[in-house]
C-alpha cells in the first residue's frame, strides 16, 4: 500500500475504508471483509454510531495495532456552561473506549462549527501525549483552515472534504498543500449521484484500461495524490476498490476527468444557515 507523509512525518495510507451510512449491526462483517480483504486503514466517526462494531472487527481480525491507521472524528461538542476542552478529552475517551483501542492514528474535528477552537486546543494535548498519532480537520473550508492554522500551535495533519469527479478542490488542495495540510476525499464516488457510475467520459476511460469506474475515480484521486476512503458492504467491490494501482491514467485522461468538475457540492453547503443550525442541533459524544 502507497503512503502519504503526513506533516508529523506520521505515515498514512492512501487508501482506506469508510464506514459512513454501513448499519450498526453490518458493520463488524463489512470490517472485517475489508481486513480480510486487504484493507489496513479504516475511517469512522462518532457520529456514525459504528466505533464498537469497527472495534470489533479489529479484534476478531488478530491483526497487530501496529499495522493498522484508524481515523476517528470528533462530533460538535456542547458544554454551553463547562469546558468544550473537557468534554473533548470525554468524547475521545469514549471513541477509544468503542473502538477497544489505547490510541488513535487520526482524530479529526468532524465539522467547522461550535466551539471547535477549544475542541481545538483538547486535540492538541491528546496529540502531544501520544494518544492520537496525528490530528486533524474536515468538512473545513479554506477561509476556516487557514484561520485555525494561524491562531494554534498544530497544524493540522488533514482536511477531510468532499472530493470527486464534480466537485474536485483543485484550488483547496493547492492551499492545503502550501500549508502543509494532507486532502481527504470523502464520498470518491459522491455515493453515485450525477450518474457517477455510468458517466460517458469516466466509462470510456475506464473501458481503456479494462477497469470499472470506480478505479478509475481512486486512480485519478491517488493520482493527485488524494487519500481515499471508498465505502462498500460488498467483498467484491471491496477488493475492486483496492486494485488500483497496477494502471497510470494519461494526461490526456487526468484532463478530461478534470473537465467534469461543477465547482459544487452535490450534498450540501456547510455555509448554509438552515445546516449549520441542523448539524449543530444533534448531541453526540
Ligand atoms: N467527514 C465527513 O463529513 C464525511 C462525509 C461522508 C463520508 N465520509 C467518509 O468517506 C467515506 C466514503 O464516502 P461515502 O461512504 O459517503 O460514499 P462513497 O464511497 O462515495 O460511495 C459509496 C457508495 O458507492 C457504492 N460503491 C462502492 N464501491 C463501488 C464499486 N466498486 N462499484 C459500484 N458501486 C460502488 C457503495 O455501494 P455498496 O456499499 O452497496 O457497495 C455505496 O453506495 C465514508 O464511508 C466515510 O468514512 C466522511
Amino acid at each position: 500500500m502507497n503512503n502519504v507523509t503526513l506533516n508529523n512525518g506520521v505515515q498514512m495510507p492512501i487508501l482506506g475504508f469508510g464506514v459512513f451510512q454501513i448499519p450498526d449491526d453490518e458493520t463488524q462483517a463489512a470490517v472485517e471483509a475489508a481486513l480480510a480483504a486487504g484493507y489496513r486503514h479504516l475511517d469512522t466517526a462518532a457520529s456514525y454510531g459504528n466505533e464498537a462494531a469497527v472495534g470489533a472487527a479489529i479484534k476478531a481480525s488478530g491483526i497487530a495495532r501496529e499495522d493498522l491507521f484508524v481515523t476517528t472524528k470528533l462530533w460538535i461538542q456542547h458544554a454551553p456552561a463547562g469546558s468544550v476542552q473537557d468534554d473533548t478529552r470525554r468524547a475521545f475517551e469514549n471513541s477509544l473506549r468503542r473502538l477497544g483501542l489505547d490510541y488513535l492514528d487520526l482524530y479529526l474535528i468532524h465539522q467547522p462549527l461550535g466551539d471547535y477552537y477549544s475542541q481545538w486546543r483538547a486535540m492538541q494535548d491528546l496529540n502531544k501525549e501520544g494518544l492520537a498519532r496525528a490530528i486533524g480537520v474536515s468538512n473545513f473550508h479554506p477561509d476556516r483552515l487557514v484561520d485555525l492554522i494561524d491562531h494554534n500551535e498544530i497544524v493540522p495533519a488533514v482536511n477531510q472534504i468532499e472530493t470527486h469527479p464534480f466537485h474536485q478542490r483543485g484550488a483547496d488542495q493547492a492551499l492545503m498543500r502550501e500549508r502543509g495540510v494532507q486532502i481527504e476525499s470523502w464520498g470518491p464516488f459522491a455515493e453515485g449521484r450525477n450518474n457517477l457510475f455510468t458517466d460517458p467520459v469516466l466509462s470510456a476511460i475506464a473501458e481503456a484500461h479494462g477497469k470499472s469506474v470506480a478505479q478509475v475515480v481512486l486512480r485519478w484521486l491517488i493520482q493527485r495524490e488524494v487519500v481515499v476512503i471508498p465505502k462498500s458492504v460488498r467483498p467484491e467491490r471491496m477488493a475492486q476498490n483496492l486494485d488500483v494501482f497496477d494502471f497510470a491514467l494519461t494526461d490526456e485522461q487526468m484532463g478530461r476527468i478534470a473537465a467534469l468538475d461543477t465547482g459544487a457540492s452535490l450534498f450540501f453547503d456547510h455555509r448554509d444557515p438552515a445546516m449549520v443550525s441542523w448539524l449543530g442541533g444533534r448531541r453526540i459524544n
